[in-house]
């Protein structure tokens, strides 16, 4: 473990070190922000949803100057931006995947409580040119905000960040804000040099997690919004590494969700709202009583991380996501309960996992296979295996898993399988009980923090659980847990 080095003299050569960045303008700007595409259903069966996610290469002209070089992005489909599944509580989903891929993929269905074997772990890998089909049912209880994404092992933050992921949202059949007019944003984040390519990861992507130069809503570079009245937003961050501060100005918004569908009631007047890397929230915003135009931005947030002896994360810039024109203001009346959470019964279990890495800067460098020497990333000392199980569960047993981090860095941890409840952060002996009760699978944890939280899987079969910086994950910070 350490903090900030100065030791620049020490620095490996990268290869890439000397490539341009593509400079703000070198992608198009302002205009309107589009809808998501959707993944259209097949199936004419009521309460059926069947389609196909092809992954493919796809030379794609991203750049502003329409003579510029055209970008090979790595696609679910042909769209720059993933479809849209827009399904049910209780549908049974159907779809095969199709790997055009040049390596072995999977499709990980993040936050949903789908079985084991459907869940696109790293065990079950479809290989290049193969094909494989993923089913299962959505529960009563489950409508949220989800994704999916690859989740091969070693190989997820390069097909993440060459465009692989995509937004999933399950609807309950009586939604207390279902006469909200809806809005989408998936963030997404870009590394693109001057000459159109999409870099592989240097020695920092590979420590810090990858962080992208153009941060894209919908996979567009600074779109206009046209905010009517009151909109509900579903905001997902599907960046490998890079967590947003949302803010609209001064201007205040409502949360009603989090990444596990409705809050119990909404929380109001926020000024802005962090997403670590996986997270997703839902909002109310409204028009303001006059028309007027302001900025959707990413302020800085102060996450940890190493800095070789150079700048500070806080000196990061303010990023502008989009600018928003607004009209038709209404008054809002939200219903006073959105839905009823039950709180999970006391745990009759404990689990607890450590985030630590190692560095040894002696060592510090790039293999030829793409991959670093001299970091590692651990959970309880350990790096990933895959025949390794690492913790051991009791399908349907209340439990408390105790997240500590003792590394230098913020890492948002992630369970498949199931929805958790936050009970407490405790930092330096302070404890500070979780203010809200909210369905969540992603949660941040700080350096020195833990984070307690409450569990019940209620499938039987192996889970991952991991950082999601997707570099860290890729490097080894995931472990599997058997439920049985
Ligand atoms: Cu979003 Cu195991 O991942
Ligand atoms: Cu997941
Ligand atoms: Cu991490």
């Amino acid at each position: 473990s350490m903090g900030a080095m100065g030791m620049q003299h020490r620095m490996p050569m990268m290869g890439q070190s000397t490539d341009k960045l593509a400079g703000p303008t070198a992608l198009a700007s302002g205009a309107t922000l589009r809808q998501l595409p959707r993944l259209a259903n097949q199936s004419k069966q009521p309460g059926q949803f069947r389609a196909t996610l092809t992954a493919q290469p796809r030379s794609v002209a991203l750049l502003a100057n329409p003579t510029g070089p055209a970008t090979e992005m790595w696609l679910y489909n042909e769209d720059t931006v993933a479809p849209l599944i827009d399904v049910f509580e209780g549908d049974r989903i159907e779809i095969t995947f199709v790997n055009h891929l040049p390596q072995p993929s999977t499709i990980h269905w993040h936050g949903l409580p789908v079985p084991s074997d459907q869940d696109g772990n790293p065990d079950a890998m479809v290989e290049p040119g193969g094909t494989r089909i993923y089913t299962f049912t959505l529960p009563l209880g489950s409508s949220g905000t989800y994704w999916y994404h690859p989740h091969p092992h070693r190989l997820s933050s390069e097909q993440v960040f060459r465009g692989l992921a995509g937004p999933i949202i399950v609807r309950a059949k009586n939604d207390p804000l279902a006469t909200y007019p809806e809005r989408h944003l998936f963030i997404s984040d870009l590394k693109l040099l001057a000459d159109g390519v999409i870099p592989p990861n240097t020695m920092m992507d590979w420590m810090n997690g990858r962080e992208g130069q153009y941060v894209l809503l919908n996979g567009q570079h600074q779109p206009r919004i046209q905010l009517n009245g009151n909109e509900r937003w579903r905001i997902w961050n599907a960046c490998n590494a890079r967590y947003v501060r949302l803010s609209l100005n001064s201007h205040t918004f409502s949360q009603v969700g989090t990444d596990g569908g409705l809050l119990t009631h909404a929380v109001h007047d926020l000024k802005d709202i962090v997403l670590a890397p996986a997270e997703r929230a839902e909002l109310i915003v409204s028009a303001p009583p006059q028309p007027t135009s302001f900025l959707l931005t990413a302020a800085p947030y102060d996450r940890k991380k190493m800095t070789m002896g150079h700048g500070s994360p806080s000196d990061d810039p303010t990023i502008v996501l989009a600018q928003i024109k607004t009209s038709n203001a209404q008054p809002l009346h939200l219903p006073d309960r959105l839905r009823d959470i039950a709180p999970l019964d006391k745990p009759t279990a404990t689990k607890k996992i450590v985030f630590s890495e190692k560095m040894n800067m002696l060592a510090m460098g790039m293999n030829h296979d793409g991959f670093p020497s001299g970091m590692e990333f651990l959970l309880n000392g350990r790096s990933f295996a895959m025949g390794r199980i690492d913790q051991e569960s009791r399908k349907d047993e209340v439990e408390l898993w105790e997240i500590v981090n003792h590394s230098d860095m913020d890492h948002p941890f992630h369970i498949h399988g199931a929805q958790f409840q936050i009970v407490e952060r405790e930092h330096k002996g302070q404890i500070t009980p979780e203010p809200i009760l909210a369905w969540k699978d992603t949660a941040n944890v700080r350096p020195d923090e833990t984070v307690r939280l409450k569990i019940v899987q209620t499938l039987t079969g192996k889970r991952m659980y991991h950082c999601h910086i997707l570099e860290h994950e890729d490097l080894g910070m995931m472990g599997i847990v058997n439920v049985v």
